[in-house]
């Protein structure tokens, strides 16, 4: 037996893009707001370096558009990158009077650091490397004391409800194993990145890849998914995931040696240690794979290190490296993606209804490769034209389609009184057979012979994974939509780099991967 609840509009995921449109849109409406585990657990809370806005004095929206540009490799949308810096400067100020305490100089200025590929230094950050967590607590405390807006904790979306070609709300497992039905005006996907689909990440657990799969599952269009971001400084320790050393570290003036104590991003690119992440990934990549380990040497920052990088600073010194004295051990994860639901400006996607925001949507602002810190502006910018979108969306009579239970419960093998529950963890062994072919074969270097292995295990994968194993399902569904889309763009570009096809190609500059 099923509830079936009825609002204005759905969010789904908790982070800046989720929190920040419910925010917004409880303007207009009743909010649902659902994650799939706790409020604060999102990619959101592990940011570290900041947000990036053309707020500082001699830094304007060109100059971050031109940085954006540049680091996309020819391949950012102009009028969406335009809205991102525009709209940033703006969004960013009303972060802070919601009450985001951004690090100040002691005359109050905004202090602002240095990251990959910006020709300034324009990166707000909080609590020295604490910014998504500072930012992800304002906003969780905000929604959570908007009377309209309605939170549900551990309730995991299996599918979307779609009639007539139009979004109508979503089916959920609560955390007791109940079903929901919720109906909405629109629902907005806001569940983040993919991270998790590699063996190495810097991603938290609940970066499933959920919403490009529920997304796909409906036939709505998504985009540009062969681009991975890697991050190049995760710490090499046995960590799952990964602890994340922000580039705003090098923005301080670290640099990446190897065991031999050569900083060899001296030759690679004129901007060395700062250069974009796709390159710099792809350095370190090289020097492993000719049997070096790769350092950052923090050492010039020294004693100033423990209070303008707090977190990092206690994760290294917890795994007995002191980053004042001792090199720190990096190694490049996957940390990002610049593809998903393919959106417009608004935030709309191919299906009537439905809403992509934040990591989950392509809007086109990254490009084939992100510039640093523009991730959490873009959640920011794009769920406050979400939300205004919204208020537009018809008051339809919704009901639930006849035969969706039925349909849902057999496909996601819903028990029939027992309560349902996501079997993927007792399938860990299968999972951890996805990531690590995603790592090898659909990594920081891929060929046409790995690609297609992969997708041979993905399929191997799946034939042997229940229905019941929700997660493990969103993540082979968005691994094959990685796998394909890599297999098919025949040149190299940004985080999308083929040994086969090792150079950016004209032919395929303008040309986008729908699936
Ligand atoms: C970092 O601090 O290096 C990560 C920030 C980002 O992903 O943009």
């Amino acid at each position: 037996m099923a509830s079936v609840w009825q609002t204005d509009f759905l969010v789904v995921g908790s982070g800046i893009a989720g929190l920040a449109t419910a925010i917004k849109a409880s303007r207009h409406g009743d909010i649902v707001l659902m994650t799939k585990g706790h409020l604060m657990e999102s990619n959101t809370r592990y940011a570290q370096g900041g947000i990036a806005a053309a707020i500082g004095p001699g830094d304007s929206p060109q100059e971050h558009l031109a940085d954006t540009l540049r680091a996309g490799h020819d391949f950012v949308e102009p009028e969406a990158a335009t809205v991102l810096v525009e709209d940033g400067p703006i969004r960013v100020k009303e972060l802070i009077e919601l009450g985001a305490k951004f690090d100040m100089a002691p005359d109050g200025t905004l202090l602002l650091g240095r990251e990959g590929a910006h020709s300034k230094a324009r990166i707000l950050h909080a609590r020295g490397d604490a910014t998504g967590a500072e930012v992800a607590e304002v906003l969780a405390s905000q929604a959570a004391a908007i009377s309209n807006i309605s939170i549900y904790e551990r309730h995991f979306v299996l599918d979307l409800i779609v009639h007539g070609g139009r979004c109508i709300g979503a089916a959920a497992v609560d955390a007791q194993g109940s079903l929901v039905l919720v109906l909405a005006r629109a629902v907005v996907l806001a569940t983040g990145g993919c991270g998790q689909v590699y063996q190495y990440t810097t991603n938290p657990g609940v970066a499933t890849g959920d919403g490009f799969a529920l997304a796909h599952r409906q036939g709505v269009t998504l985009t540009d998914m062969e681009f991975v971001q890697f991050h190049p400084t995760a710490l090499a320790k046995a960590d799952d995931p990964l602890v994340l050393i922000s580039e705003a570290v090098r923005g301080e003036g670290a640099r990446l040696v190897n065991e031999q104590g050569v900083a060899f991003m001296q030759g690679e690119h004129p901007m060395a240690d700062l250069a974009p992440r796709d390159i710099v990934a792809r350095a370190i990549f090289r020097q492993m794979r000719a049997g070096h380990r790769v350092y950052l040497d923090t050492t010039m920052i020294g004693a100033r290190f423990a209070d303008r990088f707090p977190t990092i600073y206690q994760a290294c010194m917890e795994r007995e490296i002191d980053p004042r004295t001792d090199l720190i051990p990096i190694a490049p994860a996957a940390h990002f993606i610049m593809g998903g639901i393919r959106t417009d400006t608004h935030g709309r996607t191919s299906m009537p209804g439905l809403y992509a925001c934040g990591e989950v949507a392509c809007t086109g602002v990254h490009g084939a490769n992100r510039l640093a810190s523009n991730s959490l502006l873009e959640g920011l910018v794009f769920s406050d034209r979400i939300a205004q979108n919204l208020a537009h969306e018809p008051r339809l009579k919704l009901e639930v389609p006849p035969g969706y239970v039925e349909k849902l419960a057999a496909s996601k093998g819903l028990p029939g009184r027992a309560p349902a529950r996501d079997l993927s963890v007792e399938y860990a062994h299968l999972t951890a057979r996805l990531r690590r072919v995603m790592w090898d074969e659909v990594g920081i270097v891929r060929n046409e012979a790995g690609l297609t292995k992969a997708l041979q295990e993905i399929d191997a994968i799946e034939r042997e994974a229940p229905p019941g194993a929700w997660t493990l399902h969103n993540m082979l569904q968005t691994s094959r939509l990685i796998a394909r889309a890599a297999l098919m763009r025949q040149e190299s570009r940004g985080g999308h780099y083929r040994e086969d096809f090792p150079h950016e190609s004209a032919e395929w500059r303008g040309r986008r991967i729908n699936l």
